[in-house]
């Protein structure tokens, strides 16, 4: 069969989330996790941001891409299979899957995202444009089921695009990068999408932009508790915050309380309290120095094996691969 889509969907989730949400909203400084911007509309704003002048990161690794495929691709020993974790709609896939095609290789694409509808819709478009390919996706959370992803056939890269990487803490990004090192078999590589650290206005510019869409994005998250846990957030009472921390080489996201109000969350049977002035992180987005990435690497049994940046050196793709 040409097309194959596993879905792994607990109904766990909902139960998760409010775990979560409760755990973070109790916890000083309050936290929410940024797994819980993206829903319809959070989806749709960061599509937004994306295209914004100061948020010059999807623009960086689609030149990276665009430019470099065919060479990322030999350099990773030309693979028979792509994995891609958090595929979507696939747009800057293509350039790999035609530098694969091309030499002679494709034979299998992995794509792995949450949403059902839109990996159907990936798979038969994709099967159209490149024939003889086979798509065989997953529809999971990866965090969870990252162990059950398709195999493929041949040796396999694992992309890892985007910079999603960014948003685990060191301990997560640890443990998250000993997982892929697990599913790396000889000849495997990983590939993966970081942002770099560069001068501090340009970072905070980009995740606090003229147009107000990072802000508005930011406070999406409190319409996601309003909607999925009967929360009574005023999106209005709350003020969008993105610092540079120097120190820890990340940027920091919170929502600052414009004045001292009690939230009510009906589905958690919850109260809870803000003061004026208080912050509740909401994201990190760390930045990364080639040596600083191949220290991770380092750490979890993983090897640098290549370096791609875009022309301005603002974005990284770096390939790996198991150590030894
Ligand atoms: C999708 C996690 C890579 O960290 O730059 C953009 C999310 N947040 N603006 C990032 C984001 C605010 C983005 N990642």
């Amino acid at each position: 069969m040409t097309i194959a889509i596993e879905v792994h969907l607990d109904g766990d989730a909902a139960a998760k989330m409010a775990r979560d949400v409760r755990e973070g909203l109790c916890a000083y400084p309050k936290e929410v996790a940024p797994k819980y911007f993206y829903d319809e509309r959070g989806s749709l704003l960061f599509e937004r941001i994306t295209e914004l002048p100061e948020y010059y990161p999807t623009r960086a690794e689609r030149e990276i891409l665009t430019t470099r495929s065919a060479a990322i691709h030999a350099a990773a020993g030309c693979p028979e299979t792509l994995v891609e974790l958090g595929s979507g709609s696939a747009a800057k896939t293509r350039h790999l899957l035609s530098a694969m095609r091309d030499c002679g290789s494709l034979d299998t694409y992995v794509p792995v995202d949450i949403s059902e509808e839109i990996t159907e819709r990936t798979a038969s478009e994709l099967v159209d444009e490149y024939p003889g390919l086979k798509v065989h996706g997953m529809v999971c959370d990866f965090e969870q089921h990252l162990e059950r992803v398709p195999h493929g056939s041949g040796t396999r890269m694992i992309a890892f695009l985007g910079g999603t990487i960014g948003n685990l803490y060191p301990r997560e990004r640890h443990a998250f990068l000993e997982r892929i090192r697990a599913l790396l078999g000889p000849g495997d590589h990983l590939l993966l999408g970081t942002d770099l650290i560069k001068d501090k206005a340009r970072l905070e510019a980009a995740y606090d932009d003229d147009a107000g869409v990072t802000a508005e994005f930011n406070k999406n998250v409190l319409a996601v508790l309003n909607d999925q846990l009967g929360a009574d957030f005023d999106l209005d009472a709350f003020e969008h915050v993105a610092r540079y921390d120097t120190e820890a080489e990340r940027m920091d996201i919170r929502l600052r309380s414009r004045a001292d109000q009690d939230v009510r969350v009906d589905g958690l049977d919850l109260e809870i309290h803000f003061a004026d002035g208080e912050e509740m992180r909401t994201e990190i987005s760390t930045k990364f120095t080639r040596e600083r990435i191949a220290a991770a690497y380092d750490g979890a049994g993983l090897e640098l094996r290549g370096w791609f940046t875009d022309a301005a050196g603002d974005y990284a793709l770096s390939l790996a691969a198991p150590a030894g």
